[in-house]
């Protein structure tokens, strides 16, 4: 039996992707484990978005070829993802340990068939090796879907859509991963249908854009793909990540506010800059008053919603001004997260020629005071859930003894507990609120 081990770098819909790629193997007769010691295959599924994502893949192949290869000469190594899509040849130039490199932006079916051929070579190389410990060497290696870890919540992660038209002057991704294209409405629905059925309680829509979605077949959007999920029958919730400003309805909000029980309160909503004069340079196509727009019709129609959003800081051209310009945005939004980046530098996009003139120290310095300022603002909004009961659904346990459940808005809660409540919804009364998380008793 073949094993193999699955390392995922980056966005959900990677791990969308790996999750359909545990679910072949598995239909092979591999088996997941989950430590690279253990495993006759590794598959690496990359991130380019940003140079540390990159600089951490690579030392990671480095420490493969060393500590890993060495024990195992048949072991055979596989890189996807977005940074197989544009550094192919160099990863195959460095690195004789990977036997394979599939990009982001090729169809998945074709990784299906490689894949296959693979499983069958490898099998054999390993019972040779296995009898006569002969030592030889050959190489080789598709979709969302449904991950199960032992004694966890059972999670959907759906790509509804993959690629990117937007090409926002700082981003990679229309690069690597192509062209936007949206997934047939009705096999999406078949695939949670199968999940929920199979005990899936969380469904996760993802995608580089998903309010641009269009069903190929009926040309219907966004919305409606929403609504006829929430019309899936069983008790589970749904996210979608991420949508884009540029294409946020009402519409959209609105769905969610007739399906309170199904689609959760949550909308991770990238500002990316509070200044203009830096959305328009960064290619978003919406102004800081757009977007706060947007806000106002999510806190109306929404009113227990979850907000979170990306930041970046830095990008060329960025002053103090216009930085100060984004803190006072953070401050009158009151986001409940953020996830602030440093701008970086990527091949092929249009801001790599802009002019960076900012210091390391100043990049620090300003991550460091947005970082600062939103975490006083999420102990503020948690705060607000004390003496709350809330519906949350239970994940797992944790290394500290306690049950980790999360709200719709995915904010964590610590609660005590039997196994048993593993994967399904209880309501908490909030008994203490902190930084990052909250505590709860069941009610
Ligand atoms: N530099 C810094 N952050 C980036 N992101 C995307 N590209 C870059 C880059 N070149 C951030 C954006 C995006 C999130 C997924 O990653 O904030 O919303
Ligand atoms: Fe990148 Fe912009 Fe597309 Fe998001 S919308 S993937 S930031 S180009």
């Amino acid at each position: 039996m073949i094993k193999f081990f699955l390392k995922t770098y980056g966005c959900q819909a990677n791990e969308a992707d790996s999750a359909a790629i545990s679910i072949y193997l598995t239909g092979l007769n591999c088996k997941e484990v989950y430590s690279e010691t253990e495993a006759d295959l590794i598959i690496v599924n990359t991130c380019a978005i940003r140079e540390k994502a990159e600089e951490k893949f690579f030392s990671y192949l480095g420490m493969l070829n060393k500590k890993i290869k060495v024990n195992k000469p048949y072991l055979k190594t596989i890189v996807i993802g977005c940074i197989a899509t544009y550094k192919k040849d160099e990863i195959y130039k460095r690195f004789d340990n990977v036997n394979f490199v599939f990009g982001a932006k090729e169809d998945l079916n074709n990784l299906k068939v490689v894949l296959s051929d693979f499983i069958v070579e490898l099998e054999s190389i390993k019972n040779i090796y296995h009898s006569e410990n002969s030592k030889r060497d050959t190489g080789f290696l598709n979709l969302g879907g449904f991950k199960t870890a032992p004694k966890e919540l059972k999670r959907s992660l759906i790509n509804i859509m993959t690629g990117c038209n937007n090409y926002c002057s700082y981003c990679i991704v229309p690069f690597t991963k192509g062209r936007e294209k949206s997934f047939s409405a009705f096999q999406i629905l078949q695939k949670i249908e199968q999940d929920i059925k199979a005990g899936a309680k969380e469904v996760t829509l993802l995608g580089q854009n998903v309010n641009s979605y269009k069903d190929p077949e009926s040309g219907t959007g966004f919305f409606e793909l929403l609504e006829s999920v929430a019309k899936i029958e069983g008790e589970f919730w749904v996210r979608f990540l991420s949508p884009h400003p540029k294409d946020m309805t009402k519409e959209v909000l609105q769905v969610m506010a007739r399906y309170p029980e199904k689609l959760c309160a949550y909308v991770h909503h990238p500002l990316q800059s509070g200044s203009n004069k830096i959305l328009q340079a960064m290619n978003r196509t919406y102004t800081v008053e757009q977007f706060l727009e947007q806000i106002d019709w999510m806190k109306t129609i929404l009113p227990e919603i979850t907000i979170t959003t990306d930041i970046i800081v830095a990008f060329p051209g960025e002053t103090n001004q216009n930085f100060e310009q984004t803190m006072r945005v953070i401050e009158a939004v009151r986001f409940d997260g953020i996830f602030p980046f440093i701008y970086s530098a990527r091949k092929y996009t249009k801001a790599l020629s802009l002019k960076d003139n900012c210091s390391k120290d100043e990049k620090i310095k300003r991550i460091n005071e947005l970082i600062k300022k939103q975490q006083d603002i999420t102990f503020e909004q948690n705060s607000l859930k004390m003496g709350k009961v809330l519906r949350v659904l239970v994940e797992k346990r944790m290394a500290n003894g306690r049950l980790l459940a999360r709200t719709q808005g995915n904010i964590r809660v610590f609660l005590d507990g039997d196994d048993s409540l593993i994967g399904s919804f209880v309501h908490v009364k909030v008994e203490k609120t902190r930084r990052s998380d909250l505590l709860g008793v069941l009610v």
